[in-house]
């Protein structure tokens, strides 16, 4: 067999969509989905938004890249009015999540090689963790299936048990910068970190010099029911990553620094040719001007509370295949217990329900909405899960 057009590294289901429309997506031949998997985590606004299309189809027309050898009045805007709603006092743009997460990982090094400490370049990671595909993402997490043929990595990086405190201050040592963690673990398994935990973490930065790197790729930009998932812990990071929701399908990510954080980073040490180019800032405004009207982040809680709540009467119907709720506000997962399989019960939902969903490690499956259902969908899920967990007949089936 000759390789595929497209290089053959992920294992494409049968969905083929051509179209989508709010919370559903329509393939090839016009069957419908309900789609709460939304891109994973991306599609903030539903498909097909008319104020994200219109913003991005007349920014297309005015200008869309100019690179960054010019000023940046787009720019300027956007890294204003997210600073304005964070802890941030400086961003920097990117086209992706990894991009991101480089961006972060160089800021962490530079700070300490500016405060005199170029020694203090390791990052205590953690388990499960995702932070993206780069070899610099791929060497900060412990999971094999990523890492595997692709040594020599890069170094430093240390690797202690997701919500273990104890574990994460005794890896502290004197080459280390900090800590880069996600606040609530996304592709891992959808482990909310312990309010113990993250703030823990908080203070031992503080009281010994290291950075705190929150990676909110997945799990920031309203996706809890707050802007920001570390504002469920009353800290703030130094740096933090975000993406997938600041362009709801529009390639837009951003590392986020406040000032002492990024001092390091003066002119000449980082870049992207795209990153932050008209096009790209004109989607990421058209996402706030929706996400900061009143009632967007009430109404991701309140539909959380509601999603969660219909899960809670779920389980103890199919007690033999679910075994607990994970997550917080429309980051949502569901444990299973073996011998069913989450990816199976996936492609189950997928093939025979017509509901899209995504699996996660420890044997969870996720649904990560877009942040505009209301209670129709809801009810939609809870009734296409539960049909699918009555007909779901264990791990041969998909
Ligand atoms: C927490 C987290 N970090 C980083 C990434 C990588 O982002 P991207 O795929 O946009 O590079 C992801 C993507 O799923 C993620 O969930």
């Amino acid at each position: 067999m000759p390789i595929t057009p497209l290089m053959p590294v992920y294992p494409r289901c049968g969905v083929r969509p051509v179209r989508g429309e709010g919370v559903y997506l329509y393939g090839e031949r016009g069957e419908q989905y309900l789609d709460f998997a939304a891109g994973i985590a991306v599609n903030a606004l539903g498909h097909g938004h008319p104020h994200l299309v219109k913003a991005i189809a007349d920014q297309a027309a005015t200008l869309m890249h100019v690179s960054n050898l010019y000023g940046s009045p787009q720019g300027e805007a956007l890294a204003q009015r997210i600073i304005d709603v964070s802890f941030a006092d400086t961003v920097f743009f990117t086209n992706s999540g990894v991009e991101a997460i480089e961006c972060a990982i160089k800021t962490a090094r530079r700070y300490h090689y500016a405060n005199g400490n170029p020694q203090r370049t390791k990052l205590i990671t953690f388990k499960n963790a995702f932070h993206g595909r780069s070899l610099g993402a791929i060497s900060a997490t412990d999971q094999a299936k990523m890492r595997d043929g692709f040594e020599p990595l890069l170094p430093g990086f240390d690797y202690v048990r997701f919500n273990d405190l104890e574990g994460a201050l005794a890896a502290i040592d004197d080459e280390t910068a900090g800590f880069l963690v996600e606040t609530v673990q996304g592709e891992g398994g959808m482990t909310a970190g312990t309010p113990e935990f993250i703030t823990g973490l908080r203070k031992a930065c503080d009281e010994q010099g290291l950075l705190l790197i929150l990676d909110e790729i997945q799990c920031g930009y309203g996706r809890t029911g707050k802007m920001w998932a570390y504002e469920h812990y009353g800290i703030e990071p130094d740096i933090m990553t975000v993406a997938k929701g600041i362009g709801a399908g529009f390639p837009l990510g951003a590392c986020l620094a406040t000032e002492e954080a990024a001092k390091g980073m003066v002119i000449g040490t980082h870049g992207s040719t795209y990153g932050g180019n008209p096009l790209a800032m004109a989607a990421g405004q058209a996402v706030l001007d929706v996400m900061l009207e009143p009632d967007f982040l009430p109404n991701v809680e309140r539909m959380g509370e509601r999603l969660r709540q219909a899960f809670e009467q779920l389980i103890p119907n199919h007690d033999h295949l679910f075994e607990e709720i994970r997550g917080r506000g429309l980051m949502l997962g569901i444990k299973m217990k073996e011998p069913a399989v989450s990816r199976d019960f996936v492609a189950h939902l997928r093939d025979n329900h017509g509901l899209l969903t995504v699996a996660a490690g420890e044997n969870v499956f996720r649904m990560l909405p877009p942040l505009v259902i209301d209670e129709s969908h809801i009810a939609e899920c809870v009734e296409r899960l539960s049909e699918g967990a009555r007909t779901f007949a264990g791990p041969s089936d998909d």
